[in-house]
């Protein structure tokens, strides 16, 4: 059983939502799907697909116009939440404290945080890959509690490009040795992912699944995806 996580970002209606959960629930997997729709998604009829979140405000309640909290996911039937998603951490200035506030407030309410860290290209082209992943580790993961990791190297996110798989299991093998104290934290590869190169990425050593941006938007690329990982 592999995870597979469709983050829809800034798309989505309420009938490709409905469209899409029934789609996924026709078919036959040992896989488990969770499907990340923007807010106003979450409360929808999802024909048994597990919902998550692709943010949560780090305060408890109160004056913060435009924000979501955690009982409010909650409440809308979500059980996971992204956090520190690199477009937050880019277009939201979000730092390795506030994901870390984040996940914790998200675990505080029961819900299962999926942490993202990933290097950017200039970083990897300066070697600096384990040293940031590292730091973002040290600095954005709550001391306690359930959650799941995302390696998600920026310059693979939306672009086409992926890492090799010897640059994948890397990084896989640096975060299952850092995680290793704590058990089954799953950690899952994202950036890029497509029906043709889902299965042999889920396929390496400590990829536990995926997290499946632009191809997760239609059941004629998510689909595949799920099935195609064994
Ligand atoms: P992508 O996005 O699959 O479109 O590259 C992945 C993500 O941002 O989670």
């Amino acid at each position: 059983m592999k995870f597979i996580v469709g983050n829809w970002k800034m798309n989505g209606t309420i009938s490709d939502m409905e469209n899409m959960t029934q789609a996924i629930s026709e078919i036959e997997t040992e896989n488990k799907v969770i499907l990340c729709p923007p807010f106003t998604l979450l409360y929808c009829k999802n024909n048994g697909v597990t919902i998550g979140a692709q943010n949560i405000s780090e305060h408890e309640n109160g004056a913060y116009t435009g924000d979501i909290s955690g009982q409010m996911i909650i409440d809308a039937g979500a059980k996971y939440v992204l956090v520190g998603h690199s477009e937050r951490r880019l277009y939201h200035n979000e730092t390795n404290e506030i994901v870390k506030s984040k996940a914790s407030m998200a675990i505080k309410h029961n819900l299962i945080p999926i942490i993202c860290v990933g290097e950017t290209l200039d970083e990897r082209k300066s070697g600096k890959t384990e040293y940031v992943i590292k730091t973002m580790l040290e600095q954005s993961l709550p001391g306690d509690g359930e959650f799941m990791i995302a390696y998600e190297p920026r310059w693979a996110i939306g672009t086409g490009l992926t890492p090799t798989i010897p640059e994948i299991e890397s990084v896989h093998k640096l975060l299952f040795e850092y995680l290793k104290n704590r058990k089954n934290t799953p950690i899952l590869y994202g950036g890029s992912v497509k029906p043709d190169n889902a299965q042999t990425i889920a396929n390496v050593p400590h990829v536990d699944g995926l997290l499946v941006g632009g191809a997760s938007l239609k059941p004629e690329t998510f689909l595949p995806i799920i099935k195609s990982v064994k």
